[in-house]
């Protein structure tokens, strides 16, 4: 892959080197938006810290070190421990530094308090991001710049795409981006069993299926046309695609995956109530 221009050189950390910490270093890395030697990471595991060792990660003690010897740290602990975390770290950070906290269902105000910092970036990427094609949208803080803006973005473009969004609309981006791949997930599932079910190989099916996936969502991130229209450009009158498009509309499919979205979208806001 091209490397892609670097915008500038800062220095990165992970409080949290776990998969999702290494599928982003391991984006920014190959990418070339910063050398692996820019990227610092602590682990109490050794096979974690010989993970991001062997891309020429710089490895170093303690959660404390990696603030101290970064420009912008980024949070990925799991998010139940994000407070502790935070309040054992508050007296390394300072507004010099951005902090960027991946962590599910953890607002900026309360990142803010617990970290007595206001130069933040709070991003919701989702497991995709482990293959490069990650959906993540960010919302930025009071006191982080455009600046600041751009190296996330330049960071989360090394793992996908990212959008910016207002906070508000965070809980429903988990119902949509953060749990849609499980729905995708079941929906290839389902089509190779249709598979099987009209005569094929389970091995074929299912390949057949999960690239049917990528080749649709490509055509629409592509083509930049509406999914309506690409769908009625293959339907042909009294055609095999438009008699099982039928089979879906009395199935519901579009009301289900609609109401699948909305479920897990108020389940996240219960769930940061609680
Ligand atoms: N994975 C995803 O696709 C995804 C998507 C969206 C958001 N996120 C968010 O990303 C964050 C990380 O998720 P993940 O999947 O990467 O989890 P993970 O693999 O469990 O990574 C968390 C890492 O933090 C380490 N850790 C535990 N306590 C620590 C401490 N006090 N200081 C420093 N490191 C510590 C853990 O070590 P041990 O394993 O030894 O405990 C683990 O390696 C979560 O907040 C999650 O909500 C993840």
């Amino acid at each position: 892959m091209a490397a892609t221009a670097a915008l500038d050189m800062f220095k990165l950390g992970f409080i949290g080197a776990g998969n999702m910490a290494e599928s982003i270093a391991r984006g920014v890395a190959k990418l070339g938006v910063l050398p692996p030697s820019s990227i610092r990471i602590t682990h109490c595991r050794t096979e974690r810290r010989l993970v991001f060792e062997s891309f020429g990660v710089k490895i170093l003690e303690t959660n404390a070190q990696v603030v101290d010897d970064s420009d912008i740290i980024i949070l990925s602990v799991k998010p139940q421990i994000v407070k502790k975390v935070l309040l054992e770290l508050k007296s390394f950070l300072s507004e010099e530094k951005v902090l960027v906290s991946v962590a599910a269902g953890i607002k900026l105000k309360d990142l803010q308090e617990w970290s007595g910092q206001r130069r933040i970036i709070r991003v919701m990427p989702n497991t995709p991001a482990a293959v490069g094609l990650a959906a993540s949208v960010m919302c930025v803080g009071e006191m982080a710049t455009k600046k600041d803006e751009e190296r996330v973005t330049s960071l989360f473009n090394a793992i996908g795409k990212i959008w910016t969004a207002d906070e508000k609309y965070f809980d429903a981006v988990t119902g949509l981006s953060g749990s849609g791949p499980a729905y995708i997930y079941v929906a290839i599932e389902a089509l190779a069993d249709g598979g099987v079910a009209a005569g094929l190989p389970r091995d074929l099916a299912l390949g057949l299926a999960s690239q049917t996936v990528l080749g649709a969502a490509a055509m629409v991130n592509h083509t930049g046309r509406h999914p309506g229209q690409l769908k009625d450009a293959v339907t042909s009158p009294a055609g095999t695609t438009i008699a099982g498009i039928q089979e879906l509309e009395r199935g519901s499919f579009r009301g289900t995956l609609m109401n699948a979205v909305v479920a897990a979208t108020k389940r996240c806001q219960e769930l940061s109530q609680t």
